[in-house]
């Protein structure tokens, strides 16, 4: 009982500060800027949301070894260090083939790379001829050394723990004395380092406080893991993305958590619509699962000449990134995640479930959505 009363706290401080600076952000006649500055020096509720956040995601929520954090790492050690950057780019080659040729490409989402054509001769055209990695794309050499992941409102360095990351946990409120104060909205992006990795990793090994420019195509992955809902305006979550984008090297990830304990269908507009708007600024979703009580997204950065039709870049604009809070700041609207409803055990069965919905393509939402 004291227990669940605790988590109740906790839940209630995080609640509360995120339907505050809402209700603050809609009652501020435009000046955003000011709204999101005086909430960055209120040192006083940042830490008290800080520590409620970190306990209750370490003493609350993840008792199980199934989280968020645990489906980040997989993702990013199956893409790195087993074979999914690969099948990605076989993926584009096929993709590729299948646009030269004329035929439809028809991805079911299965793992090993099977694709079908609807003209079944070009089914054996394609496959004889282009099915395999592409000769420029080709991986090469297996992946050295530490992924270099980049957590962005990183609170308590979850990442730290795994010997497969250089983790560098940002945060504008750090739990944990590892964590870099940063505000992320505000970082500086300088030319990229061109050095080899391993000179790159002392360099991230070795960032100091507080930190204010990072070198672009810096990090192989980047994380928000609860970040973006966080944030009171569309145009925050937009810049964040495009941010993220210049940090990550060709082909990194962008991992993306987002609350939301409906069922899969419900949020599904608004899940198409984020899609949509980080896909034009050079992403390609690569993974996509709806857990109960979260939306899992990893977005792969591709070249810039891959993304879609200028016509259709114009009609992309942040609010496309939008969430449901943005339309009312009742504290009840937050979501369940953070809430009263929500406790240890529902959540340790959410994580234990199979993914309702695993897609590794756009074409498959389409059929789905
Ligand atoms: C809901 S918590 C998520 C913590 C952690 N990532 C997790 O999954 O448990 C959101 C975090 O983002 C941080 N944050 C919000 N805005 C930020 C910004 N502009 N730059 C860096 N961190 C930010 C907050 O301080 C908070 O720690």
């Amino acid at each position: 009982m004291e227990d669940k009363n605790e988590h109740l706290r906790l839940a209630k401080v995080v609640k509360e500060t995120h339907a505050d600076l809402r209700k603050q952000f809609r009652t501020c006649e435009g000046d955003f800027n000011k709204v999101w500055e005086a909430h960055c020096s209120n040192e006083g509720l940042l830490s008290q949301y800080a520590d409620a956040m970190h306990h209750l995601a370490v003493d609350h929520w993840t008792k199980h070894p199934e989280t968020r954090i645990e489906w980040c790492r997989d993702i990013a050690v199956d893409y790195f260090l087993h074979s999914g950057l690969e099948r990605a780019l076989q993926k584009d080659a096929r993709r590729q083939f299948h646009k030269e040729h004329g035929t439809a490409y028809v991805n079911h989402g299965s793992r090993d790379g099977q694709c079908e054509a609807k003209n079944r001769s070009d089914v054996t055209k394609g496959h004889s001829m282009k099915c395999g990695i592409n000769e420029q794309r080709t991986v090469g050499s297996a992946f050295e050394g530490p992924i270099r992941l980049l957590d962005v409102g990183s609170c308590f360095n979850p990442f730290l723990e795994f010997e497969e990351f250089l983790a560098v946990g940002i945060d504008i409120s750090p739990a944990k004395s590892s964590v870099h104060r940063c505000d992320f909205l505000l970082l500086e992006l300088s030319e990229p380092l061109q050095v080899a990795p391993d000179t790159l990793n002392t360099y991230m090994s070795n960032l100091r406080e507080p930190i204010e420019r990072i070198p672009r195509q810096s990090f192989n992955v980047v994380v928000f893991s609860l970040l973006l809902e966080y944030f009171p305006a569309p145009y925050q979550r937009w810049i964040c993305c495009q941010k993220a984008h210049d940090l990550l090297s060709l082909n990194g990830l962008l991992l993306i958590i987002t609350p939301d304990s409906h069922k899969q269908h419900r949020n599904a507009p608004m899940m198409k619509s984020w899609k949509t708007a980080i896909e034009s600024m050079g992403f390609s979703r690569w993974k996509y699962v709806k857990q109960q009580h979260i939306h899992c997204m990893a977005f792969r950065k591709i070249p810039k000449q891959e993304t879609g039709e200028c016509s259709l870049l114009n009609e992309i604009t942040p609010d496309m990134l939008y969430i449901p809070q943005d339309f009312n700041t009742n504290i009840d609207n937050e979501p369940d995640w953070f809430g009263s409803a929500y406790d240890e055990e529902s959540f340790r069965r959410a994580l234990c479930e199979l993914p309702v919905l695993n897609i590794e393509d756009e074409e498959e939402e389409t059929e789905l959505s």
